[in-house]
């Protein structure tokens, strides 16, 4: 199939929200996995906001006029993160998918961005084939862990707000573990009210930008990220990623009654520095 391609305009946000419900509740009912995206309204409203958001760059594939599937790329920080991409189910594995993955790589690419990432629903055998065809390496597994807030706090780590005045220290921090900061995505978590700090013996040593699906973490140890956790009143949307190699985490989280929902994959493709800290990634969007 050769679908047209073009940028997506404010109009198509209700189109791309559907397919994007119905490409997930496929996939996702095959395996009986829980769905991430609730409903073809709440997939809409993401798609209104990235649209109109300038640091993201949505793509639409057509046939013969009809919106076919969607492309998204975050490009508020160094490092651009793809996702999500969705293809209609009546015409998937059908080429799509993949002019849409060209159509992104193409722009990465244009911008002269050094390495872009994604995040990988690890059951899912077609996009795991289709984004490794393309060049995409793993780097890491990762557990969705969801749950009833742990309601913990951790001696000497206070947990508090962020404010615009923790940008630096946490950009410095972020450089520390992946090399470059994720400076855009954290402006507009702190302007949203979502983003929070560890401090321990008086310096900065974590932020998460929200705990949850869609947020992401850095810290100088298990015990900031633990703190951050601890204090969260809940793990938004589907709950938070969390590297499956960082093995103490992940057993402190279930001895903390979290549950494991499901398996996903990093992927990256160009410049990818391998964390020298904590971090909890996130989905992308
Ligand atoms: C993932 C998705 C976007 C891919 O789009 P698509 O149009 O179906 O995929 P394409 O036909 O372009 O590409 C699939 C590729 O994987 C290959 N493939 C699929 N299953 C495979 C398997 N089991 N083993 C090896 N290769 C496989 C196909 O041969 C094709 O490669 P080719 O183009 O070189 O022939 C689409 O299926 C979708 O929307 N899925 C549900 C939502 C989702 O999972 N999104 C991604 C979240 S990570």
């Amino acid at each position: 199939m050769n679908p047209t391609l073009r940028m997506a305009t404010p109009d198509d946000a209700r189109e791309c929200g559907i397919i994007r419900y119905e490409a997930f509740k496929a996939i996702a009912e095959q395996h009986q996995f829980p769905l991430a995206t609730p409903s073809p309204e709440v997939g809409a409203a993401s798609f209104s906001r990235w649209i109109s958001h300038p640091g993201y760059y949505v793509v639409v594939a057509e046939l013969e006029g009809r919106i076919v599937g969607s492309n998204v790329l975050d490009e508020r920080s160094a490092i651009s993160g793809l996702g999500p991409i969705t293809v209609d189910p009546t015409v998937q594995n059908r080429m799509v998918g993949n002019r849409l993955m060209q159509a992104a790589l193409q722009r990465v690419s244009e911008r002269r961005c050094p390495g872009v990432r994604l995040v990988q629903a690890a059951y899912h055998t077609r996009s795991l084939c289709l984004y490794t065809k393309l060049g995409f390496e793993v780097r890491e597994l990762l557990v969705n862990l969801q749950g009833s807030p742990v309601g913990l706090q951790l001696p000497g780590h206070a947990v508090r707000l962020a404010t615009d005045g923790d940008l630096g220290n946490c950009n410095a921090l972020c450089r520390l573990v992946h090399g470059h900061d994720r400076s855009g995505e954290l402006i507009d978590a702190i302007r949203d009210g979502t983003a929070t700090v560890v401090e321990h013996e008086s310096r900065l040593t974590g932020y998460a930008t929200v705990v949850g699906f869609s947020g992401h973490a850095v810290a100088e140890s298990n015990a900031d990220i633990k703190a951050l956790l601890g204090a969260a009143t809940e793990f938004v949307g589907p709950g938070f990623l969390l590297p499956a190699r960082n093995g103490e985490l992940f057993r402190w989280c279930l001895e903390h009654g979290l549950r494991m929902v499901q398996p996903l994959t990093l992927m990256s493709m160009g410049l990818y520095n391998e964390p020298q800290g904590v971090y909890l990634p996130s989905i992308i969007y």
